[in-house]
């Protein structure tokens, strides 16, 4: 299998960057997306240039970190499914597939197609966390969850962070991953003493980072791997409002 990749170069947030053609031989269909990626970075170290610069570190869909746009789509051109776990058998011999980082300004590029998404670590680190005291884990049915919010809780806890919703968005709002992150915790017994502090200073703070404002277009909701609902952010919005009047 042929392709030829065109893949964004950037050598760090200040330089301009442009795209540049690789055409790439001896693909299989059976190769993850990223194999291929491999595939033209041994190609370059054998011509002498310069490897592109990637990230990843599980390649199983769970880190969140392989993001890229593929032919203009957040992971490519399948719902639900991360950058590592699309395999080439998704594109035709001859293709030439366009291959750029996230494009946001709160996710400044570091180099060629990996972004710096620590905007995302400081939200987390506004709250989403529970402040109980370690020690002997608990007996599991001390505190009983019905189901149907368990599910929702774990629903939401799918999130992996890795930003195609911020990176698809046309205001570039990280609402959607906001949302998954405050309401896994906030809908447990767990993680309602701090429900009210959690909801209001991680949406500060994801204001402070220069996220632009949700206006519900839902393309998030579409591009996100992880399938997770923008009903998400209609309920952030309504316990935030919470917080506020009564927190
Ligand atoms: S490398 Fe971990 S989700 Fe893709």
């Amino acid at each position: 299998m042929k392709v030829t990749f065109k893949i964004w170069r950037q050598d760090g947030p200040k330089d301009k960057g442009s795209l540049k053609s690789y055409p790439v031989d001896g693909l299989t269909e059976d190769m993850s997306f990223l194999e291929a990626l491999d595939h033209l970075n041994e190609q370059l170290v054998l011509q002498d240039e310069e490897v592109i610069a990637y990230e990843y570190d599980c390649r199983e869909g769970i880190c969140g970190q392989c993001g890229v746009f593929i032919n203009g789509r957040a992971h490519g051109p399948h719902p639900n499914v991360t950058t590592c776990q699309l395999h080439m058998r998704s594109f035709q011999d001859g293709d030439t597939i366009v291959v750029e980082p996230w494009r946001a300004a709160s996710f400044p590029i570091i180099k060629d197609l990996i972004v710096d998404r620590s905007a995302f670590d400081r939200i987390i680190e506004k709250g989403a966390y529970i402040s109980a005291k370690t020690g002997t884990a608990p007996e599991a049915n001390a505190i009983l969850i019905p189901k149907e919010i368990s599910d929702q809780a774990m629903d939401a806890a799918a999130c992996i962070g890795c930003g195609a919703c911020v990176a698809t968005c046309k205001n570039a709002s990280a609402a959607l991953f906001t949302a998954a992150k405050i309401n896994h915790l906030n809908k447990l017994p767990q993680g309602k003493p701090e429900q009210h502090r959690r909801v209001k200073e991680m949406t500060y703070q994801m204001k402070e980072e220069g996220f632009g404002s949700c206006t519900f277009t839902g393309a998030c909701e579409v591009e996100c791997p992880e399938g997770i609902s923008i009903t998400n952010i209609a309920e952030m919005n309504a316990r935030n409002l919470k917080a506020t009047l009564f927190g």
